[in-house]
């Protein structure tokens, strides 16, 4: 079964797929300077929490192996600008900063067993390229948990783009959908196309044609009356960051998809790797919310659709943790009383990429 591939680290420096130009065009940058990665970031050439994790680690890796610096004390002062580039682009999802954190990790390791440069330089690539190995290796345990929750037959519905393009792998909530749907779930995809940035129409909706598994688009405020027809038998997002308490930052439209799930007795669940936790805070209300340029509202791939007024653009919304059933991790599945089974999970042992 076909499935995307956002971003790869190659010899020529690291390569992605420009996810603004999909469906319609299928372009791929090669970037060698980790300012770039920045910028690709910032403007959404990737995007997805897990995803814009792999970026940023390879871009401290590409920072490292383009560096100038000629001792490793100038390369220390260089790692902390590099890593200062990269988290500045996007401060919700967690993933970022959790990839970051792990590159440092790395390289104060290194720092400490007086590696030289080189050394330092091909282990950080070889740190950037096991996160995006254990990247893949987690949607397969997520989809493979996720997948005995999904219904035998019948609609599912899902948000924003939680597959291939936003993880690197399978993806969390459509690899729950694909591992359900190669198991022989005879699953049906309702796909809302997600205002404004349309994650869904364009990217959603664009793997699933590829992977071969039946969609239908619909509009967001379509959502309600599916659920109330009661013929969605699950629903399954990603998430950008899940508070200690199970508060969970998606896709701006999931809490009204949630709260509309609770209403009418659809399964609202979340598939998401452990770097997506975040129990350094207690609840959803600590989560930074993106505010996006009002211009992505207003206009339509630059077409202008509404008149030159103000327009507002959180780029994601918290979903407190009563409306979630449950939530797929690569480690097992977490269901309330969060505060307990998140921490047991977070603290279980971690998956490795196999070699
Ligand atoms: O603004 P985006 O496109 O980066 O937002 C993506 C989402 O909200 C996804 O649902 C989330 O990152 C999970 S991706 C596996």
């Amino acid at each position: 079964m076909y499935v995307a591939q956002p971003i790869e680290w190659t010899d020529r420096g690291v390569v992605m797929l420009d996810q603004r130009r999909l469906p319609a065009k299928e372009i791929y940058y090669t970037y060698t300077d980790y300012r770039e990665v920045a910028k690709a970031i910032r403007e959404m050439v990737i995007r997805g929490a897990p995803a814009i994790g792999v970026a940023a680690a390879m871009g401290v890796a590409l920072g490292v192996l383009h560096s100038r610096a000629t001792s490793v004390d100038e390369l220390q002062a260089e790692f902390a600008e590099i890593s200062r580039e990269l988290a500045d682009t996007r401060p919700t999802a967690v993933d970022l900063f959790w990839a970051l954190q792990r590159m440092k990790t790395r390289f104060t390791e290194l720092l400490a067993s007086s590696a030289s440069l080189p050394e330092i330089r091909s282990a950080l690539i070889a740190e950037a390229r096991e996160v995006h190995l254990e990247k893949k290796a987690t949607d397969e345990a997520i989809g493979r948990f996720g997948a005995e929750f999904m219904p035998k037959e019948g609609q599912v519905m899902t948000q924003c783009n939680a597959g291939a393009l936003a993880t690197g792998g399978i993806g969390t909530a459509l690899g729950v959908i694909r591992v359900a749907f190669q198991q022989g779930h005879k699953l049906h995809v309702l796909v809302p196309e997600t205002r404004p940035y349309l994650q869904g129409a364009r990217l959603t909706a664009w793997e699933l044609l590829r992977g071969g598994i039946p969609l239908t688009l619909i509009t967001d405020n379509m959502v309600g009356h599916f659920l109330k027809t009661g013929k969605v038998g699950a629903i399954v997002t990603g998430a950008d960051r899940i508070a200690a308490n199970g508060d969970t930052a998606n896709k701006i439209g999931t809490y009204q998809i949630a709260v509309l799930a609770k209403e009418n007795n659809v399964p609202f669940y979340i598939a998401a790797p452990i770097s997506t936790f975040d129990l350094s805070i207690p609840d959803g209300e600590h989560i930074p919310i993106e505010e996006r340029s009002a211009a992505e509202v207003t206009h339509i791939q630059g077409v202008r659709i509404a008149p030159d007024v103000p327009a507002a653009h959180p780029a994601f919304d918290v979903t407190p943790s009563r409306y979630i059933r449950a939530i797929f991790t690569e480690r097992g599945v977490a269901q309330a009383p969060y505060i307990e089974s998140l921490r047991r999970l977070a603290a279980a042992q971690p998956l490795r990429a196999a070699p």
